[in-house]
C-alpha cells in the first residue's frame, strides 16, 4: 500500500522474520506509507530479494536468537539510520506439533524456546536500549491464541508465546512512564508458510476453532499493526491484541 497516507514518514521501523509472511507484508506496509524501512531475517537469499522489492529498505541477515548478533544488528542500524521508531518482531517458528508434550524431544523445545521467547526478548531488551535515548519507540511483539489458551499438539510453540504474553505486559509496565509502548498481537491463523507447514489435523484443529470460520488476511494484520505502532498509539502498553476471529475469550 502506498500513497496519500504517509503517517510514517521520517520514521525508521525494523521488521524482523521479513523474509517472508506477516514480517514481509508489515514491512512492505510500513515502507508504503513512508517509513525508512530495515528488513531483518535469518534467510539470506529470501531477504535480499525481498529488500530489492521494498524501496529503499537495508537488510541484516541476524538470527534473533543470538545475543552477539541482535545486539551488533541494532548498533548497525542505529549508526546507519541515527534512530530507531518501531520495531516488530515477526520471526519465529513453531517447531514440533500434531504431537503430545511426552513425544517432544528436550532439543526441539530449546530450539522453539530460542527463537520465540529468547528471541523476543533480545529483540526488545536492544530496542529499547536506543529507544530509550529518544524516548520515543514502539514495540510490536508476535504472541499467538496458541499462547493464551494453549493447542493440544503445539506444547513448545504454546508455551514460548505464552511467554512472549508475560514479556510484553512486564516490559510495557517497565517503560510506562516513557513515550515507548510495547504491545503484543495474538493471532489465530493467518495463512503463511508457517501455517502450510503443519500437520494437517492440526492446521484444521485450530481454524475450526475460529467463530468467523475463516483464516485471518495479511491484510488484517497489518492494519491492526500499522495503528499499534503508529504515534497515534499513545495510550496502550503491556497489551495483547486480539486478531483470532473471536476465539480468544479474554
Ligand atoms: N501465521 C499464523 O497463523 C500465525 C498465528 C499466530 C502467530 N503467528 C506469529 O506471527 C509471526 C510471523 O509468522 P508467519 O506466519 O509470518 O511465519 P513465517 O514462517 O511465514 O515467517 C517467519 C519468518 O521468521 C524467520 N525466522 C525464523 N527464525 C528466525 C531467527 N531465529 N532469526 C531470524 N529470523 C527467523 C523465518 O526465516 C521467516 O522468514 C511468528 O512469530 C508467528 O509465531 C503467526
Amino acid at each position: 500500500m502506498s500513497g496519500d497516507n504517509q503517517r510514517f514518514k521520517d520514521q525508521v521501523a525494523v521488521v524482523t522474520g521479513a523474509a517472508e509472511g506477516i514480517g514481509r507484508h508489515l514491512a512492505e506496509r510500513l515502507a508504503g506509507e513512508g517509513a525508512r524501512v530495515v528488513i531483518i531475517d535469518r534467510q539470506a537469499a529470501l531477504l535480499e530479494s525481498c529488500a530489492a522489492e521494498i524501496p529503499g529498505a537495508d537488510w541484516q541477515v541476524v538470527d534473533i536468537s543470538d545475543d552477539t548478533e541482535v545486539c551488533a544488528a541494532f548498533k548497525a542500524i542505529m549508526a546507519e539510520c541515527g534512530r530507531i521508531d518501531i520495531v516488530v518482531n515477526c520471526a519465529g517458528i513453531v517447531g514440533p506439533n500434531a504431537r503430545k508434550v511426552t513425544e517432544v524431544e528436550v532439543g526441539e523445545f530449546d530450539e522453539v524456546y530460542a527463537v520465540n521467547l529468547r528471541g523476543s526478548f533480545l529483540v526488545t531488551k536492544y530496542a529499547l536500549q536506543h529507544m530509550e535515548e529518544r524516548n520515543y519507540g514502539r514495540i510490536l511483539l508476535f504472541a499467538s491464541i496458541a499462547g493464551k489458551e494453549g493447542n493440544a499438539g503445539m506444547s513448545a510453540y504454546s508455551s514460548t508465546k505464552a511467554g512472549v504474553i508475560g514479556l510484553v505486559k512486564s516490559a510495557g509496565k517497565d517503560f510506562s512512564e516513557t513515550g515507548i509502548t510495547v504491545n503484543a498481537i495474538a493471532p489465530a491463523v493467518i495463512r503463511t508458510g508457517m501455517v502450510e507447514a503443519l500437520d494437517q489435523w492440526q492446521v484444521d484443529y485450530m481454524t475450526e476453532k475460529i467463530p468467523m470460520k475463516r483464516c485471518g488476511t495479511l491484510d488484517e494484520v497489518a492494519a491492526l499493526s500499522c495503528w499499534i505502532v503508529s504515534p497515534e498509539a499513545s495510550f496502550t502498553t503491556g497489551a495483547v491484541f486480539d486478531l483470532s476471529g473471536g476465539r480468544a475469550t479474554y
